[in-house]
């Protein structure tokens, strides 16, 4: 069952020592293709990193070192304007994709397009990681990986045959995340303190990484202060002007 699968998700980061092949790869991303798009216009692409020394690359610039060098496979995807200008371009014609409506296409189309991917290669018993940490370098990623004007690495995906299997962590309750006709700001003092009791439950108690934590403590720990304020100006660069 499709619903089974997707409430049995849970990151893996650690792998077994099994490459995936590039026809698996092929069928995985053939597979995340068929994700809804925006207007059609599919303004994605991945990166395949198979080569070994761009991996390393990957791994030190993104800070994230053992999912980049020990999965199966690595996908850095990617919002793409380039192939679109492209295709215009073919035709004598220009588009004007830097606004901010543009980003938010753009982004929404590439996460449709990586959860199927991710849910294609759960369904084959790999497991996944997204990583985000290609946004602590995405200038020096995007030369590593030869990224024109236009295209905007947004995160990275590991794949392997897990050597872990992490314990689902439980979600904020139904109630929190689904409204009724209009949006209910009343229900959230009961609901999200209930809600740390679960989640420090859960990470006193499972088996790996314990820690003494709550989910709006860490959260609060993770928005204080803005983070990787560098995107604005790279995507600015990238010719995404956010008007
Ligand atoms: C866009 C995105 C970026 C992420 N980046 C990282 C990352 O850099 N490192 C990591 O270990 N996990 C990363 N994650 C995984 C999340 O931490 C994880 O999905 C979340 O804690 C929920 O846990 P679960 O996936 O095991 O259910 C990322 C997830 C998403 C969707």
């Amino acid at each position: 069952m499709v619903i089974d699968l997707l409430t049995k998700h849970a990151s893996v980061r650690r792998y077994k020592d099994e490459p995936i092949s590039k026809e698996v790869v092929e069928e995985l991303v053939r597979a995340g293709q068929h994700a809804a798009s925006s207007h059609f216009v599919q303004s994605y692409s991945v990166v395949h990193v198979t080569d070994t020394e761009k991996r390393g690359q990957l791994a030190e610039l993104s800070k994230n070192r053992r999912q980049f060098y020990t999965a199966g496979a690595v996908l850095v995807f990617c919002i793409d304007y380039y192939r679109l200008e492209h295709a215009a371009k073919l035709l004598d014609r220009t588009i004007d994709y830097s606004v901010a409506e543009n980003v938010l296409v753009g982004a929404i189309d590439v996460g449709l397009f990586a959860q199927n991917v991710a849910i294609a290669a759960e369904s084959k018993g790999y497991g996944i990681c997204y990583i985000g940490g290609v946004r602590n370098a995405p200038q020096e990623i995007g030369d590593v990986l030869g990224l024109p004007k236009g295209v905007v690495p947004v995160f990275g995906m590991s794949i392997g045959v897990p050597d872990e299997a992490n314990e689902v962590k439980p979600r904020l309750p139904l109630d929190a995340v689904l409204h009724e006709n209009s949006y209910d700001v009343e229900k959230y003092d009961e609901l999200l303190p209930a809600y740390d009791k679960t989640m420090q439950a859960y990470y006193t108690s499972r088996s790996t990484n314990q820690k003494e934590a709550t989910w709006s403590g860490d959260m609060a720990d993770f928005l204080e202060n803005p983070r990787r304020t560098h995107m604005k100006e790279f995507m600015r660069k990238k010719g995404f002007e956010f008007n």
